[in-house]
């Protein structure tokens, strides 16, 4: 069986922290029956390099033919004033693509515990997955507006779009520890008020899961301050967008944060939550984790690989745990070495 996985490296770093996931990829699925294509495409800066567009025609076409979309980073200042900048292409991918559900796993792990700038006693045991809405909401809702004299967005959201992702969170709440933190706004805004009550109406097809719903500003306190305490968060895209970020300060670096991107049906997307890091791109000491572990997602939501994604989870905190650590992390082994490492727990 052939699998054919879209490369979409983009731009800064993600060209660094793909080649190490592929080369760790490589290693781990090497003595398995399923054979895999790695194919590149043009996307983000380097598609605006290359074929004058973030999201070129090749590079989608390829995305919806591809049996799992591998993506790096996109952005940086070359593109920042650009007609039609990286980050647009990324929303514009996910949009065709119909990616709603952008899950991201927040753990840290026993060997990251003493590189963690919250104190152990609050961060050991931290294991919950951020459920972020990722095709509407106020980054897609028109009308929007930009003049010297005023700008505006739009929040919107359609129930059913909040029914489909609440439903996606209390599912993967189901397959833990059945609890579910609805983050929004309720208090002020009105697509929060539909949020809620839509969560509370879907919350009676799952008598199984306990939910509490929490206000943004109270949740992102919570995160730092008591993250044990969280199993499954869904929210909205921005708040999911902003909540994830600051839960990289549990373990202590956007560098080991993975995520999956699904649809109802159709091929599902793997990227690192971070960017591009244009502060240290081209200098081989970007973290990989974050990509080898967006691959070892792949790897079981996609393929069904569990036992391969273990042994790379496994090998990559042996390594995290040897003191084997990239910059980031306040060591001092660069991107290929860790990669080495990596695989030499492989083989
Ligand atoms: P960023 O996530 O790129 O970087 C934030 C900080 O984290 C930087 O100090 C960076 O060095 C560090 N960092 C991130 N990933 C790291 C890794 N793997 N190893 C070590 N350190 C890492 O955010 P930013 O600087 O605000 O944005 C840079 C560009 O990336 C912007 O153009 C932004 O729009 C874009 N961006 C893209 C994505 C994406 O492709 N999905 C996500 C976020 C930001
Ligand atoms: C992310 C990024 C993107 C987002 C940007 C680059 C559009 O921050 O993937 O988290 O806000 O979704
Ligand atoms: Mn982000």
């Amino acid at each position: 069986m052939k699998k054919n996985i879209a490369v979409l490296a983009g731009d800064g770093i993600g060209p660094e922290i793909m080649a190490s996931a592929i080369r760790v990829l490589k290693a781990g699925t090497k003595s398995v029956s399923t054979e895999f294509e790695y194919v590149e495409y043009p996307f983000g800066g380097a598609g605006i390099d290359a074929a004058g567009d973030p999201l070129p025609d090749e590079t989608i076409q390829a995305c919806q033919e591809a049996d799992a979309i591998l993506l790096g980073a996109i952005g940086g200042p070359k593109w920042d004033q650009a007609p039609k900048r990286p980050e647009q292409g990324l929303l514009q991918l996910r949009k065709a693509l119909n990616l709603y559900a952008n899950i991201r796993p927040i753990t840290v792990p026993d060997s990251l515990l003493p590189l963690s700038p919250i104190k152990e006693a609050i961060v050991k045991g931290t294991d919950f997955v951020v459920v972020r809405e990722l095709t509407s909401g106020i980054y897609f809702g028109e009308p929007r507006s930009l003049t010297d004299e005023e700008a505006y967005d739009t929040n919107r959201y359609q129930v059913h779009e909040i029914e489909r992702i609440v439903r996606k969170a209390f599912e993967i709440a189901q397959g833990r520890q059945k609890r579910l933190v609805s983050v929004d706004k309720a208090n002020v805004l009105a697509t929060s008020k539909l949020w809620r009550k839509t969560v509370e109406r879907i919350a009676k097809e799952y008598p199984d899961v306990t939910v509490e719903h929490q206000y943004v500003d109270a949740a992102a306190m919570l995160i730092v301050q008591k993250p044990t305490t969280f199993d499954v968060i869904v929210t909205e895209n921005l708040f999911g967008d902003i909540l994830s970020d600051e839960a990289s300060v549990l373990p202590g670096t956007l560098g080991v944060l993975p995520s999956a991107s699904h649809s109802e049906s159709g091929v599902s997307l793997y990227e690192p939550i971070h960017g591009s890091a244009p502060d240290i791109a081209g200098k081989n000491v970007a973290n990989p984790v974050s990509m080898i572990l967006s691959a070892t997602l792949m790897l079981r939501q996609s393929f069904n690989m569990d036992d391969v994604a273990d042994q790379i989870e496994e090998a990559c905190y042996a390594v995290l745990n040897e003191g084997t650590v990239t910059r980031d992390l306040g060591g001092t082994a660069m991107t290929s070495e860790f990669t080495d490492a990596v695989i030499e727990k492989l083989s």
